[in-house]
């Protein structure tokens, strides 16, 4: 199956974005054809500051790189590199009704929230629709905020199919209701929105004064306490196994210890999990040459792709070469 995904170079990735997306990625590589790119255009929509743009651009492909996407089996580039996606987003936009867009939820949550909507912004699912349907995609996996783009990409691919055959593969989403959301230190879910965020990359420091800013319960040293529903414990089951979850258990019900020292362990077990990512990390930060020569590699895979795409689609509405 080719599995198709776009990540916005929005910054700092945090756990939840791990065990909510990038695991089931990289375990996704050796069974699929799995296609990444990161989505600088449609970053554009909300980032304005150039300088921004390009280190998230570089930093968002050395984090996937360090957290385990194997570039030779994945296919990873920038969008703007393959500049025929801005053809087909605007072929594709004479396809694409007025109405479809103004029912798009995130369009209309974000004007909801007072962002000052651009023309980039409205639009930009057609040019989802491009990234989606230019490189043949067949599973798309979102999470549920994206649902409807790919409902939309489907409806703009079948309207372009009726006119003119089938130039376009019918894209699925894919949602994985097996991952729970994964909550942040005040226990709402965990965004970089709501400032709730442990980051993956954070210096050890930052790390532990994080941790120790999880919301607990206050319930005196020496009683037992209730690790259901507390959120240290919540964050500790992303990493321990069955053993060391009972362990923990067994600490909460015996008491004599306070939610501090299970915060402890917690940051320590947060620390050990990332710690080959973090030198290969290093690694990259320090050869991103090597970051580039991935990204060229990718680049020229996509390209190649969308250009038998592209000859085609001009064939079919008559653009003349
Ligand atoms: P944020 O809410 O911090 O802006 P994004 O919307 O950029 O995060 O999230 C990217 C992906 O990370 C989502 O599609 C989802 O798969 C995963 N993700 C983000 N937050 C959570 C969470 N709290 N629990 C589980 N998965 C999450
Ligand atoms: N809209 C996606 C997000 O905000 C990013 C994205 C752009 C994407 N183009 C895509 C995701 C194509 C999947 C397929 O997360």
């Amino acid at each position: 199956m080719r599995v198709f995904t776009g990540i916005q170079p929005s910054g700092t990735l945090h756990i939840a974005n791990y065990f909510g997306s990038i695991k089931q990625m990289v375990e996704l590589q050796d069974s699929n054809e799995l296609f990444m790119f990161i989505a600088d255009y449609h970053a554009l929509t909300s980032l304005k500051d150039p300088k921004a743009l390009r280190e998230n651009t570089m930093d968002v492909a050395i984090s996937y790189l360090s957290l385990g996407i194997d570039p030779s089996k994945t296919t990873m580039w920038v969008q703007s590199d393959v500049k025929e996606v801005l053809e087909l987003y605007w072929i594709l936009s004479a396809y694409t009704p007025m109405g479809l867009l103004e029912r798009a939820h995130s369009y209309k949550d974000k004007v909801a929230k007072g962002i000052l909507a651009n023309h980039a912004l409205f639009s930009y699912p057609v040019l989802m629709a491009a990234d989606i349907l230019l490189y043949d995609a067949q599973i798309v996996p979102v999470g549920k905020d994206q649902i409807q783009h790919v409902e939309i990409t489907r409806d703009i691919a079948i309207k372009f199919n009726n006119d003119h055959g089938e130039i376009f593969t019918l894209p699925k989403f894919k949602v994985d209701e097996s991952v729970a959301s994964v909550p942040g230190i005040d226990g709402a879910k965990m965004s970089k929105s709501y400032g709730n965020t442990i980051d993956i990359f954070m210096t050890e420091k930052a790390l532990k004064k994080q941790t120790g800013k999880i919301v607990t319960q206050s319930v005196a040293m020496e009683d037992p306490k209730e690790y259901k529903d507390c959120n240290v414990y919540e964050l500790s089951k992303l990493f321990m196994n069955d053993d060391e979850l009972k362990e923990l258990q067994e600490r909460y019900k015996r008491g004599g210890e306070g939610h501090g020292h299970f915060k402890m362990t917690l940051k320590e077990k947060i620390w050990d999990y990332f710690e080959e990512a973090r030198t290969k990390r290093a690694y990259f930060q320090e050869h991103t040459d090597e970051v580039m020569d991935i990204l060229n590699e990718g680049a020229k895979k996509a390209s190649h792709l969308a250009k038998e795409k592209m000859q085609l689609v001009r064939e079919s509405v008559g653009i003349y070469r």
